[in-house]
C-alpha cells in the first residue's frame, strides 16, 4: 500500500525533516533524483484555480523524469458526476501518483482510500500541506538551514495573521507543530482555527517540543518571531462572502511595517500567494527587504519534488502507526 500526503501530520517529525533535507539537496542539484524515469505519468487534477501549484507540480514531475498529466477535473467525467472512487480506480491502473486540488478534505480522503498509488493534497478547503513544506524550507534556509542540528526548525517561531479558520492556518498549525516550532495564530474570534485541528496541533507540539498559541492580538502574536505569515482574506470557494471578508473584519491583522517592526530583528515575511496588496499585506512589506515570497514560491518546486521522491521511496508503510505515535515511539 502507498503512503499518501493528505495533511501535514501524515509525515512524522523525522520524516518531515527527511523530506526538507532532500528538498534542500535538490535546490543544489536539481536533476539528482529520477523516481519517475520511464517516463511514468503523474496525474495532477484541479477543481480550483492555480498558478504556482500547477507550474511547480508539472515542472517537478518532468524534472523527476516523469510526465505530468494535468487535468481540469470539471472537464473530466467527474464534472458530469462520475464518482471519485471510480475515477481513482481508472487513474491508479495507469499513473504512478495522483495530485489533487479540490474542495472538502473528505473528497481526497475518499480518493486515498481507493488509490493504490500515492495521493497528494494540492490544497483542500481544510489544508494546504505542500505549501507548508515549501514555507518550512524557506524559513530553514533563512534561519540557519537544516544542517545545524537534528531539528534546525525546532524552537523557531512563526506568526500567522488573518483568517485563522482557513487551510493555511490549519496547515501552519499542524506542519509547524510537527517541526517542533512555536506557532502563533492571530485571528478575530469569529475566524479561529477548527478546535479539532488546534487540539491535534497541541498534541503534536507536546511530543515535538513545539508550542501553539491562538490569540486575537496581532501585536502579541508577532512579538520577536522568526517569520510573519499571512494569506488572502477570501479563499477559493468563499467568493460569495467577499464583501464581509474585508478590512472591517480582518483589518487589524493586515501585515504592516509597524507589525513587522515588532517581529524579530531578522524576521522574514511569507505569503503563499496570490497576494492582495493593501488588504492582508502592505505593498511595502511584501515588496520590501524582509519578504521572501519569491523564494517561497520557487520552493514549492523543490519541496514537492522531494515529497514525491520520498513517497515513491516509502511505498509500504501504510500499516505504520499514525504520525504522532510514530514520533512518540
Ligand atoms: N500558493 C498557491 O498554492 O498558489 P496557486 O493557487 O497559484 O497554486
Ligand atoms: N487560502 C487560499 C490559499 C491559496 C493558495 C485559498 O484557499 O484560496
Amino acid at each position: 500500500m502507498p503512503r499518501h500526503f493528505l495533511k501535514d501530520d501524515d509525515l512524522t517529525s523525522a520524516e518531515q525533516k527527511e523530506v526538507l533535507e532532500l528538498a534542500l539537496a535538490l535546490t543544489e542539484d536539481r536533476f539528482a533524483r529520477r523516481p519517475f524515469a520511464g517516463p511514468r505519468t503523474v496525474a495532477v487534477l484541479f477543481d480550483k484555480s492555480s498558478t504556482r501549484t500547477r507550474v511547480s507540480f508539472a515542472t517537478g514531475i518532468v524534472e523527476l523524469g516523469g510526465s505530468p498529466l494535468v487535468i481540469e477535473a470539471g472537464a473530466s467525467q467527474m464534472g458530469r458526476g462520475e464518482s471519485i472512487a471510480d475515477t481513482t480506480r481508472v487513474l491508479t491502473r495507469q499513473v504512478s501518483a495522483i495530485v489533487w486540488r479540490t474542495f472538502g478534505q473528505e473528497r481526497i480522503e475518499e480518493m486515498a482510500s481507493v488509490a493504490t498509488v500515492p495521493v497528494i493534497n494540492a490544497l483542500t478547503d481544510e489544508y494546504h500541506p505542500c505549501q507548508i513544506l515549501a514555507d518550512l524550507l524557506t524559513i530553514a534556509q533563512r534561519t540557519g538551514g537544516l544542517a545545524d542540528g537534528d531539528q534546525a526548525l525546532a524552537g523557531r517561531s512563526m506568526a500567522y495573521l488573518g483568517d485563522g479558520a482557513n487551510n493555511m492556518a490549519h496547515s501552519y498549525l499542524l506542519g509547524g507543530a510537527v517541526a517542533g516550532m512555536d506557532v502563533r495564530i492571530a485571528a478575530p474570534a469569529t475566524h479561529r482555527p477548527d478546535p479539532a485541528v488546534l487540539a491535534r496541533a497541541e498534541e503534536i507540539a507536546a511530543a515535538t517540543g513545539g508550542s501553539v498559541l491562538v490569540t486575537d492580538d496581532p501585536v502579541a502574536a508577532v512579538a520577536g518571531v522568526d517569520a510573519v505569515l499571512t494569506d488572502t482574506w477570501v479563499s477559493m470557494g468563499q467568493e460569495d462572502e467577499k464583501s464581509a471578508r474585508d478590512a472591517d473584519l480582518f483589518g487589524a491583522y493586515a501585515v504592516t511595517d509597524e507589525l513587522m517592526a515588532r517581529a524579530g530583528e531578522t524576521a522574514v515575511f511569507l505569503h503563499c500567494l496570490p497576494a492582495y496588496r493593501g488588504k492582508e499585506v502592505a505593498a511595502s512589506v511584501i515588496d520590501g527587504p524582509a519578504s521572501v515570497v519569491w523564494d517561497e514560491a520557487e520552493n514549492r518546486l523543490h519541496a514537492q519534488k522531494a515529497l514525491m521522491t520520498w513517497l515513491v521511496d516509502h511505498p509500504d508503510d501504510a500499516t505504520a502507526p499514525h504520525a504522532l505515535e510514530r514520533s512518540a515511539s
